[in-house]
């Protein structure tokens, strides 16, 4: 399972490719707004910045509903660097756009994807990947988890080569989840992937292996 940063953010993303788990970086509108990065030109800039930090996958997001629009900024978006994954919203003329996006083989993210019959259609539109968002799922009372799981077996029976980008992930839990799922990628702010590291056993442990290598070397001495 591939590991993505959903960030906007250049210390977070130098980090977490620091730790050296680092496969690709999600973005959406709402957080290079968090990082104060407004106008195209910028935000443009901004994309550039990020694909020379990471060797992977960075999810640039359209913000046109409407066919022509998608396709103006997604070409450019794709113009941009290698790297840049055009993400498109689930909508008819999405889901028109990843189709010619796929023809003309500039790779693609299905976004805001709620459930299987979504996931379907954009595997149908040849999309690069798709997002179910799992923690909004279950912040109403729906289970990501189990939209996950669902998607991945109709991926494995119908060979879709879509690749499952589990989305909107909220704690390290939900990352092993997605891997015991077969999820293809997940995509996680940094304190989740980091909470992975934590164990209270660990901790102990070491102080104690540290407190008797220190201890053998006072006798020794
Ligand atoms: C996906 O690519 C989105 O950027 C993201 O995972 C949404 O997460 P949120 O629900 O925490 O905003």
């Amino acid at each position: 399972m591939k590991f993505f940063i959903d960030t906007a953010n250049l210390a977070q993303i130098k980090e977490a490719n620091d730790f050296g788990i680092l496969d690709g970086v999600t973005t959406n509108p709402s957080l290079m707004a968090k990082e104060g990065i407004t106008g195209e030109e910028n935000i443009l800039k901004h994309y550039v910045d990020i694909c020379n930090i990471v060797e992977g996958d960075v999810s640039a997001e359209v913000i046109s509903t409407d066919f022509d629009g998608i396709i103006r900024e997604g070409e450019a978006l794709a113009k941009l660097h290698k790297n840049i994954v055009v993400k498109v919203p689930m909508i008819k003329d999405g889901i028109k756009a990843i189709k010619y996006f796929s023809k003309k083989g500039i790779k693609t993210n299905c976004t805001l994807v709620f459930s299987a019959g979504q996931a379907i259609l954009a595997a149908k539109a040849g999309a690069t990947y798709i997002s179910p968002f799992l923690g909004r799922l279950d912040d109403i009372s729906f289970d990501g988890i189990e939209l996950i799981k669902q998607i991945v077996h109709i991926f494995r029976v119908q060979n879709y080569q879509t690749q499952i980008l589990a989305a909107s992930i909220r704690s390290p839990l939900h990352i092993v989840k997605c891997a015991e799922a077969g999820a293809d990628v997940i995509t996680s702010p940094l304190d989740s992937i980091l909470a992975l590291l934590k164990h209270p056993l660990t901790d102990i442990g070491l102080e104690k292996f540290i407190a008797d290598h220190n201890k053998g070397k006072k006798i020794s001495e």
